[in-house]
C-alpha cells in the first residue's frame, strides 16, 4: 500500500468541504484557549478600525488552519483572499496579489513554509510597514520602487514552523498552534457535521468514530461520509456505533484509527531494524515514501498515541507499539 491511496491522509481536500466547514468563531469546535484569544484580537482591531495583526498557525493538515483563516476574515467583515506558497514563483506574482487588496482584508498563504526566499523578502516591508519594495527591470538599468500597501492581515499557515525563516516568523504578532482534538471535542465536529449532511449519527457512533479519526477534523468528516454512504445502503436514517464498526472493517482502519501504512512503517521497523532506533533516511528508503511525507503524515499521529518515538539516534517502536501489533519484543 502506497500512502497516495490512504483513506486516513489528512492531505485529501475534501468534496464537501465548504458546507461543512464553520464559518464563525463558535461554530469551531474545540480549542477553547485559542479562540477566546483570537477573539479578542479580532474585536480589538475592529474597534480601533485596525488591520489585525499578522496570524501564523501551525498544526499537523487537516486540523482547522484554512478555516480558521476564512473565520477570521469573516468575524473581520473583510475580504478573504487566498493563495499557497508553491504557487507563488516570482516577485510580481505576489504583488500583483498585495496591490489588489483593500483595506482590512485578509490574505491567507497556505504552506508559507515553502515561499522562495526572493518573494520571501518582499514580504518583509509588505508586512512591516504595509510597503512594497520591488525591483523593476534587469542588469544596470534595474531600479527599485516602493508603493504604498493597503493595511492588511496576512494569515500563514504551515506545517512545519521549524522551516520558516527567522525574519519571516518574527513579522506575525499572533502565533496559533493547532494540535490534535481529543475524542470528546471530535465526536461534536461528528454529530455537528452528520446534521448539515442530513443523516444524523449517534452518540455512540459518534464517539467510536472520533477515536478512529487519528485526532483530525478532516479525517472525521471523511469517514463520517463513508458511514454515511453504508447506512443508506441499508435505508437507516441515522448513523450507529454498528455502522461505524461496518465501515471502519471494510476500510482496513483499526479502532485507534490506524490503517495498513502506519502498521507497514512500524513493522518494518521491527523486522527489518530490531525495533529501532533507525533513520528516517533508512526507513524512507525501506518504505519507499519520501521522507517529508513519513514526518508531516505518519509519524505526528504514532507519536500522539506513543506507538513510535522520535530519538537523536533514530525511530524506536516503544512497548505500547508492540503491544498494539500484538508482538512480543
Ligand atoms: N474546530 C473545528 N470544528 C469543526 N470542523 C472543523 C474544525 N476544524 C476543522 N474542521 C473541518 O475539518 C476540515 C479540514 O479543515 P481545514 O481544511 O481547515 O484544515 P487545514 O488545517 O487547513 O488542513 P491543511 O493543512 O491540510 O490545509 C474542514 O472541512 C472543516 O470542516
Ligand atoms: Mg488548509
Amino acid at each position: 500500500m502506497n500512502t497516495n491511496d490512504r483513506f486516513v491522509d489528512p492531505n485529501i481536500p475534501d468534496e464537501l468541504a465548504s458546507s461543512i466547514r464553520p464559518k464563525t468563531l463558535a461554530d469551531f469546535i474545540g480549542h477553547d484557549a485559542l479562540k477566546k484569544n483570537l477573539s479578542v484580537f479580532i474585536s480589538g482591531a475592529k474597534s480601533r478600525g485596525e488591520a489585525m495583526d499578522h496570524v501564523l498557525l501551525y498544526g499537523p493538515p487537516g486540523l482547522g488552519k484554512t478555516t480558521l483563516a476564512h473565520i477570521v476574515a469573516n468575524e473581520l467583515g473583510t475580504n478573504f483572499r487566498a493563495t499557497s506558497a508553491p504557487m507563488l514563483t516570482k516577485q510580481g506574482d505576489l504583488a500583483a496579489i498585495l496591490t489588489a487588496l483593500e483595506p482590512m482584508d485578509v490574505l491567507f498563504i497556505d504552506e508559507i513554509h515553502r515561499l522562495p526566499t526572493a518573494i520571501e523578502e518582499v514580504l518583509y516591508s509588505a508586512m512591516e510597514d504595509f510597503k512594497l519594495d520591488i525591483m523593476l527591470g534587469e542588469g544596470p538599468s534595474a531600479k527599485s520602487v516602493r508603493i504604498d500597501l493597503p493595511p492588511f492581515t496576512l494569515v500563514g499557515a504551515t506545517t512545519r514552523t521549524g522551516l520558516l525563516s527567522n525574519p519571516l516568523r518574527e513579522r506575525f504578532g499572533i502565533d496559533l498552534r493547532l494540535s490534535f482534538y481529543p475524542a470528546d471535542d471530535l465526536a461534536k465536529i461528528i454529530m455537528r457535521s452528520a446534521n448539515v449532511l442530513g443523516t444524523p449519527i449517534d452518540e455512540a457512533g459518534a464517539y467510536m468514530l472520533a477515536k478512529s479519526a487519528r485526532g483530525t477534523p478532516r479525517i472525521a468528516n471523511r469517514l463520517l461520509k463513508r458511514a454515511r454512504d453504508f447506512a443508506n445502503a441499508l435505508h437507516a436514517n441515522t448513523i450507529t456505533a454498528d455502522t461505524i464498526k461496518t465501515t471502519l472493517f471494510q476500510l482496513h482502519i483499526d479502532e485507534s484509527g490506524l490503517d495498513a501504512v502506519d502498521r507497514d512503517y512500524m513493522t518494518t521497523i521491527i523486522n527489518h531494524y530490531a525495533g529501532g532506533p533507525v533513520g528516517i533516511d533508512n526507513l524512507a528508503a525501506a518504505l519507499s515514501e519520501p521522507a517529508d511525507t513519513i514526518e508531516d503524515v505518519i509519524e505526528p499521529y504514532l507519536m500522539q498515541l506513543g506507538l513510535i518515538q522520535r530519538t537523536p539516534r533514530g525511530r524506536i517502536v516503544t512497548d505500547k507499539g508492540y503491544e498494539h501489533l500484538g508482538l512480543k519484543k
